[in-house]
């Protein structure tokens, strides 16, 4: 089978080789997946330039979330079957014909799903569905603030805070604002031209926000912690300002780790404040089972119509520097799909 290798760090023409890769066998618990098309996620724009702890050791195949057909089951699933359309979670391995993943991370989607829209569903609605729903709750009348919440995961949280019925502050760059209004944020704010916590302040005055979601970091967290109020909980499962100019530099990883700040548990609790931390590829390797609710509730949210993911771009593999490009670019809104 062909595979998207990086094979070095830096840029996208660069960094990828398609090469001829041994098929990979399902073990028990686990299917193999033919490949119609997988998502590019930003930690993938990280480990390309070799920002990304997690990421395998080059020559790597990344690669989150795949659509495509069950080309293989693992002798001890029992809920999926082959030629089945589904969606999954990969733990790399996705930029290839075949990928495989735990059963647990795989779920059915109807046979006219978009790839673009299924994709977005496992890594994405599937972070934000983790975010706002399992470790924590999103309740009417909130004020909640979505920090890049024109992107992929961005847009998932808005659809599910508008559902639950919060009152949304967004934050995106100036092209995005349309965007933004669109999907029903009631406070967009283009944060390359204003400072969101002054005007969020502005608007809320003392009385603050329930809830932060931050993938950005570093004083972007630091705003975002000092804006909540009483009861307050900031969610981080991001660091995107670490990649700033798209080059690897020490000084910038240092200077947005500082930028997070210096918290103590005895200040949460004076102050009725939490912050709490998500990693999917934590939840993956170790709470699998949280997972699979996870994805089966994303999936039951799609069906209904409540989740309308937006594809942001589509791709042919031959494109998969054009594709790396465009969502490190930050134009892009939705998920960046590539296509076989
Ligand atoms: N913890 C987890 O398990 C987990 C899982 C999935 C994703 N994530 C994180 O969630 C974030 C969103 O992921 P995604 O794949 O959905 O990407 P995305 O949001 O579609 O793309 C990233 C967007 O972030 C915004 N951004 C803000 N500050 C940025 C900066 N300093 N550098 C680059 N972009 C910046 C850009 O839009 P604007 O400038 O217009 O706002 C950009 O388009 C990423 O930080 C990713 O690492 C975490």
């Amino acid at each position: 089978m062909k595979a998207a290798v990086l094979v070095r760090n830096g840029a996208p023409d660069k960094a990828f080789e398609i090469q001829e890769r041994p098929m990979p066998q399902a073990q028990a618990q686990e299917v193999c997946i033919q490949v119609e098309a997988f998502g590019l996620n930003f930690a993938d724009v990280m480990a390309r330039r070799g920002l990304y702890d997690d990421a395998p050791p080059k020559p790597a195949v990344l690669g989150y979330d795949v659509i495509g057909r069950i080309h293989e089951v693992g002798s001890e699933v029992r809920d999926l079957e082959l030629g089945q359309k589904v969606v999954a979670m990969t733990r790399f391995g996705g930029y290839a014909e075949y990928a495989v993943t735990d059963a647990r991370a795989v779920a059915v989607v109807p046979e006219d799903t978009p790839a673009g829209e299924g994709t977005a569903l496992t890594t994405q609605y599937g972070t934000a569905w983790f975010c706002a729903e399992e470790v924590t709750r999103l309740h009417k009348g909130e004020h909640v603030l979505i920090q890049a919440a024109a992107g992929g995961v961005g847009t998932a949280l808005v659809q599910l805070a508008k559902h639950r019925g919060c009152i949304v502050y967004g934050t995106a760059s100036t092209p995005k604002q349309d965007y933004l209004r669109q999907m029903g944020v009631d406070y967009p704010i283009d944060y390359r031209h204003t400072d969101f916590a002054e005007a969020i302040r502005k608007i809320r005055g003392e009385a603050g926000l329930d809830v932060v979601f931050d993938s950005i970091g570093g004083a972007s967290f630091k705003k975002g912690y000092k804006l909540l109020g009483s009861g307050g909980r900031m969610v981080a499962y991001g660091a995107a300002d670490m990649i700033t100019g798209g080059k690897k530099s020490m000084f910038r990883v240092l200077k947005v780790a500082s930028g997070f700040g210096l918290y103590s548990p005895i200040n949460f609790l004076t102050s009725s404040r939490g912050v709490i931390g998500v990693n999917m590829l934590r939840i993956a390797d170790n709470r699998p089972e949280a997972l699979k609710r996870t994805l089966e509730n994303v999936v039951d949210f799609y069906k209904k119509g409540i989740f309308k993911p937006k594809t942001g771009g589509e791709f042919h593999i031959d494109q998969l520097a054009e594709a790396h490009d465009f969502l490190e670019s930050r134009k892009s809104m939705g998920k960046v799909v590539v296509v076989w």
